[in-house]
């Protein structure tokens, strides 16, 4: 039975939820406007923010005819993990603003549908204690790093006893950006519930600043290489948008890029993800993975994604959304209208697999 903030819904509210969109629109009634300002936001203007999903009605999908389709499947891997579809689940700061299962329910969600779930280092749970609510999901942990050092090891430590099998260094939020949707709700950092942050503070005791204060800002490229170096583990840089910082997290021994501007967060005005996507893939080549995030709200879009070259995309938001209406079951809801949107795209577009898709399946509007 699917609910909203604890409530059952009639199955007249369950045929509703059909998209994407159908799940924003309950999501947003089930959670308080200041959070619902921190999950809708984006930066400045919101300009970035909107281009994401735009960025997708640049480009057309050029379908072949005639091809047997009888058998479609979804499946691919991600550095060699299997995931039942092109679509991981991006980390998201402090889910239990969204709803009281928060990175628990979020970890089932994923397992239950197949795919990876990206743990943030912000997380309102501990990487242990995620693993322990879905032990055969799949799962890789973001990385902000504190300027104490020994905070963000710790977690990292603790990730990787637990079974993570990657660690994405988040390269997009040196500093925090300007978001007056956010300020506007009142939203704050639910910091007590955050165990990193916490640990954080308590080292730096007095110390009055924003909470995002005690991250550092003065990382460079060498720190994807120290990252790599010292735990033996495929590092995924997060959050670039050009060739050249493409080319730069191959030269420093990255797995895997994510094109991504932080889903409109960080700075407004910067180009949309799928704009970026076509130079990153080319600046890359096949030294490492490809996968782009910002505004993908449908299987088309995951098309147009694998299509200029991407190997899998994540999705934030839209998985938030169903954590925020039904938690775990809701999670799951929504990563399977990706999953099936994709599979009758697959078909559509004469494809058999997500390794089928080629850049002649896409042409710029
Ligand atoms: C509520 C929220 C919290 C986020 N927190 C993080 C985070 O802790 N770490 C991170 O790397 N990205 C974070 N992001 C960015 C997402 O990982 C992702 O890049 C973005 O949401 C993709 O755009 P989409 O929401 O349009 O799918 C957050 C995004 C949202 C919406």
């Amino acid at each position: 039975m699917n609910s909203v903030g604890g409530k059952a819904l009639g199955s007249s509210t369950v045929e509703q939820l059909l998209t994407v969109d159908d799940a924003e629109r309950l999501a947003e009634a089930a959670v308080p406007p200041d959070a619902w300002g921190y999950i809708a936001g984006g930066a400045g203007d919101e300009r970035t923010l909107h281009w994401n999903r735009e960025a997708f009605s640049h480009f057309r999908l050029r379908p072949r005819v005639l091809v047997d389709v009888s058998s479609v499947s979804t499946e691919t891997t991600v550095l060699g993990t299997p995931v039942s579809m092109p679509v991981l689940v991006a980390p998201m700061a402090f889910q239990a603003i969204a709803h009281e299962e928060h990175e628990l329910g979020m970890a089932r969600g994923a397992a239950d549908a197949g795919t990876l779930m990206c743990l943030s280092t912000v997380a309102t749970a501990t990487p242990s204690d995620v693993a322990a609510a879905a032990p055969g999901g799949a799962r890789w942990l973001q990385i902000y790093v504190f300027r104490d050092r020994e905070v963000s090891d710790d977690v990292i430590a603790q990730a990787l006893e637990a079974g993570f099998s990657a660690l994405v260094l988040t390269a997009d939020l040196p500093v925090y950006g300007i978001r007056h949707r956010e300020t506007r709700a009142g939203f704050g950092v639910p910091e007590a519930g955050v165990p990193a942050i916490a640990a954080a503070r308590a080292r730096h005791a007095g110390d009055e600043h924003h909470a995002l204060h005690l991250l550092d800002s003065g990382l460079e490229w060498g720190y994807v290489t120290e990252l790599r170096e010292r735990w033996n583990v495929p590092v995924v840089v997060k959050g670039l948008v050009t060739a050249e910082d493409a080319l730069l997290a191959c030269e420093h021994g990255a797995s895997a890029v994510v094109v991504s501007n932080h889903g409109g967060r960080q700075l407004d005005g910067a180009i949309a993800s799928l704009e970026a996507l076509p130079e990153v893939v080319e600046a890359v080549g096949d030294r490492a993975e490809v996968y782009l995030d910002g505004g993908v709200r449908r299987g088309a879009d995951i098309l147009m994604a694998l299509a200029l070259g991407a190997r899998a995309v994540l999705v934030g938001r839209p998985a938030l959304f169903g954590l925020a209406f039904g938690g775990a079951k809701g999670v799951q809801q929504v990563l399977e209208i990706f999953r099936d949107e994709t599979e009758n795209a697959l078909a559509l577009l004469g494809c058999r697999s997500p390794a089928e898709v080629v850049r002649a399946h896409v042409t710029r509007a």
